[in-house]
Order: C-alpha cells, then structure tokens, then sequence
C-alpha cells in the first residue's frame, strides 16, 4: 500500500488512482494524519501532493513531523516537493514567473526515478514557488530553464521529489516515473485487484457494523447497486435495501433491480410502489425547478416512513464516490448529512454511514461492480438524473406523457445498442417537448407530439458535444418511434452543445 497525503491540490485524487492502476493499492490521506495512522496501516511508501499554498504562508498545511521518523521512502509533487525542501533545511522562493502548462526538462537518468527515460522529457507544471537550493545531501535530478530544481532526491534516504505533475498525462512519462518510484524505490509488487479491494472492503464492514442493522437507498443506478451489493456481500441479511419505485423509471428498470437484487442476488429489499404518490404531486406543476424540488422531498418522505417501520437500523450505506467528496468539499462524513445520491437525508435520521466507495473513481465502481457479478445493464448504465422522466417531459407530467417518453427512450436504447455505440456516447435519452404538429398517416391528417432524441458525449457532463450518430441510425430510430409509439408524428434530433444548452431539455 502507498499512502497519499492530501495537501490539498486539484489532481490529488488523481494520484492514489494511478497507484492503484499500477496495481498497489493506494488511498488518500488529510495531510494532517498522525504518523501512528500511517504505521498501522502499514505502507510501503508515502506521497505528498501538491496544493495551493507556499510553504511559507502562514498556516501551510504540515504533515506529523514524525512522519520523516517512520523511515519510508516519500515522494513529493509540487507543493509536496517544496515542503520537502524546507523540511530539510532547502530554500523555497516564489517563482519569477508562475509556470503553468507543458514544460520540457532534461533529466538525470542515473535517478531511480527516471530509469530507462530519455533525457528529454515533456512534463506539467503548474506551480509559483520553486526549490531554489536544494537541501544538503540533495541531489538535483532535473532541470528546465525556468525551473533548475525541477526535481530532486537523496536515494540513500529515499527521498525523492519533483515540482512537475507525473499523475497527469500531459507528463508524457509520468505514469513510468511513478511505477519506478512505487516499485523499483518502495518495492511494491503491483499485485493488487479489485478482488484484493472486495476482501478488504468487507472485511472492513463486518468490523464496522458487527452484528448490527445497515439501510441502504437502492436506486437502481451504478454506484448505489454495487455499494448494496458489497454490503450485502459482507454482511448479507443485515442489510435492508429500500427501493423507491417513483415511477419516473425508464422502461422495464423497476423490474430489472428486482430481478437483479431481490431474485438473483436474493437481498432483502423493500419495494415501494409511489407512483401514484408522486404522480399525484407533480399534478398541475410545470416549473422544472419546482419539479425537481417536490420530487426530492417526497423522496425523502416516502424513504423517512419506510425507514421508520424498521427496527434497530444502525448505519445507512451510501454509495459517494471519492468525487462526490471533492465536490461537497467536505472530508469523509461520519455522521448523516444531506447528500445528493439520495437527495438529502433527514437531519433527525441519526445513523453512522458506510461509504465503501469514498476511495474510488466512477470508472473504478463500474469495475468493482463487474467483479461482484452485477449484469452489464446496471455496471454501464448511463448516467441518469435523481428527478428521472419528470425533467424530460416537458411542462406538466402526465402518466399518458411519461408513458411515451418511456416507449421512445426505450427504443432509443435498443437501436444505440444494436448499432453498438452503447459505450461511445455518454448520455441518450428522448424528450418529450410539449409540441403538437400536424402530420400525415396513412392518408389521414394526425395532430400529435413530437419527440427529441438527445444524445450527446461528454467526460464529466460538465460541456458535452451532440453525438454524430449515423443518419441510418436515426432513420430507424425516428421510423421506430413515430410508428411504434402511439401518439408521436414528428421525432427532432437536438444538435447543441452544452453550453450553450444542457444535457437535460429541462
Ligand atoms: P445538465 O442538464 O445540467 O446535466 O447538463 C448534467 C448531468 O447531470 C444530470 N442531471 C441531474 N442529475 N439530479 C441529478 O441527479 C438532477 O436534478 C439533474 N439534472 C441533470 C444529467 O442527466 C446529466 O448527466
């Protein structure tokens, strides 16, 4: 294992994923973790990250003083590098200029570090102080004009640092410095695997909870299906899932999770039929804000009075990601707090949480979840919003309205499927504008809706693109639709972007 210190950069996260693609299990630490921690747990090496402070402002984040004492190699990035350097008695100045972006450095390919590398490198930088002198005993390792100290080490210590981000894959070599660092300085063997993290994931749990009750909010989506499923796998029983039918579901997805988790993998869940429920309270509403807010709150009604039917629940399982973390700012929560994978849980719901995914990426989940024997459907599910259909039929939701949504969305996914571009675009889904136009059919003039179909790709649903697809693919699918799905004449194909628009119609 490789512990990282969290000094608080953007691309820390980044790191302990890369260790762990290296096969060493590695995981993110605050920067202030006593050294005590770190010797329990036993790592093979340690890594300061960057963050955007000098080490001279007052306040700096500084690790446990201890830590140099526990005699473990280190590697430190960017800010992790200058902390180093003062530690040990180097000098830290700002830079002259700021470097931010690609930088070339000639290297000291004797370095353990950059075993095998040519000399030339192309790395990223993204920094305002620099190591000016290094500390005694220091040897300089790279350099770049701008930057003389780009890194630097004392291998007999074995201690190494660099200003410039190996973990990004701008620093074209990055991934090769990091591997000669975590295996060839810390002596990992890279052995490590999903299986290696279920093991320890329920081991952990069974610690945790004992013999005590856990609730979990089955969504149906990734990430809460693989979090019950490994709950589920360490303390079987145990667990009580709590599945919220609002019936702004895609087509046949109720059935699926039922099928999946109730049939299959035989867990305890709870079904709760509020369609009616929450139908009845969009009644009239066509504001999608408003929309959002009503069906966010049932949610946690409906969930509320489930929950209190049950008895001695102790923990609630969440399925938070590492980068649902980072976007709530907030450290590993202990106590319940609102959260957007289920909507913001009531205050007065006073359980621990579990949160065995808080250490990985979504890709990462999709893997684990593969792993624990999840079927394909739910493994790469498309991201999908908490509010479901309610926000792609436009205006006021109606059961008639949510019912063509459903049959064109479903014949949407069968054609992506079939023309195999499933995993090549991000999101697709149909909309249903609240537009009626004239047609013809069959000699007769009609009068009926229209349907979107938005398909877009995207990394992080942050800017998306309009998906390419082929026009004998949206032939089909806008013939599928207007002859299959009653009540439909036209079917529009969205070509914006985001921005200037949304994924989302609403
Ligand atoms: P937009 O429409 O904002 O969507 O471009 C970006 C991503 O977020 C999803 N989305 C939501 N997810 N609750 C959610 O859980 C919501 O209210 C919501 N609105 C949008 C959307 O599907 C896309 O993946």
């Amino acid at each position: 294992m490789i512990v990282v210190l969290d000094f608080g950069g953007q691309y820390n996260q980044l790191i302990a994923r890369r260790i762990r693609e290296l096969g060493v299990y590695s995981e993110l630490l605050p920067y202030h973790v006593p050294a005590e921690k770190i010797r329990e747990l036993n790592p093979k090496g340690i890594i300061f990250s960057g963050g955007p402070n000098s080490v001279y402002d007052e306040g700096a984040p500084r690790c446990d003083q201890r830590i140099f004492e526990l005699g473990l190699p280190i590697l430190g990035i960017c800010y992790g590098m200058q902390l180093l350097s003062h530690h040990f008695g180097g000098q830290v100045e700002k830079a002259q200029h700021r470097e931010y972006g690609k930088a070339k450095l000639r290297l000291n390919t004797t370095s353990r570090l950059f075993k095998g590398l040519q000399e030339e490198q192309v790395v990223w930088m993204s920094h305002g102080d620099l190591v000016k002198e290094p500390p005694a005993g220091f040897l300089v390792t790279a350099e770049s004009p701008s930057c003389p100290v780009a890194a630097m080490e004392d291998a007999d210590r074995g201690l190494y640092a660099v200003q410039f981000h190996p973990e990004v894959k701008h620093t074209l070599n990055g991934m090769d410095m990091l591997k000669r660092f975590v295996y060839d300085v810390c002596g990992c063997q890279g052995k490590w695997t999903m299986g290696a993290f279920i093991d320890q994931a329920v081991a952990a749990i069974r610690e945790q909870v004992g013999d005590k009750k856990v609730l979990c909010a089955l969504s149906g989506g990734v990430d809460s299906s693989v979090v019950a499923t490994l709950v589920h796998r360490a303390i079987g029983d145990q667990l009580i899932c709590i599945f919220v039918d609002h019936g702004l579901l895609r087509k046949g997805e109720a059935e699926s999770v039922m099928q999946t988790f109730f049939d299959k993998f035989q867990m305890n869940v709870i079904k709760v039929d509020a369609r009616q429920r929450f139908l009845q309270k969009l009644k009239g509403v066509s504001d999608p804000e408003q929309k959002r807010k009503i069906i966010g709150n049932e949610f946690i009604y409906v969930f509320e009075e489930e929950a209190g039917k049950l008895e001695g629940i102790e923990f609630l399982a969440q399925g938070t990601l590492y980068t649902d973390i980072i976007e709530s700012g907030t450290e590993t929560a202990q106590t319940i707090k609102s959260h957007h994978n289920v909507g913001g849980l009531p205050e007065e719901m006073k359980m621990d949480v579990i949160e065995p995914l808080n250490t990985l990426f979504k890709d990462e989940v999709r893997k684990l979840g593969e792993e624990l024997g999840l079927p394909e459907e739910i493994v790469w599910r498309q991201p999908f919003p908490g509010p479901g259909l309610a926000i792609r039929v436009l205006g006021e939701v109606t059961e008639e309205k949510l019912e063509i949504v459903r049959e064109s969305d479903y014949i949407l996914r069968e054609e992506i499927k079939k023309a195999g571009l499933e995993r090549e675009i991000w999101q697709y889904f149909t909309t249903l504008p609240n537009i009626r136009s004239v047609g013809v059919m069959g000699d007769a003039r009609t009068y009926d809706y229209t349907v979107g179909i938005r398909a877009v790709t995207s990394v992080d649903g942050m800017t998306a693109d309009w998906a390419r697809i082929p026009y004998e693919v949206l032939e089909t699918i806008s013939n599928r639709i207007c002859n299959e799905v009653p009540g439909v004449n036209r079917v529009v194909y969205d070509i914006t972007s985001k921005p200037p628009a949304t994924i989302e119609w609403e």
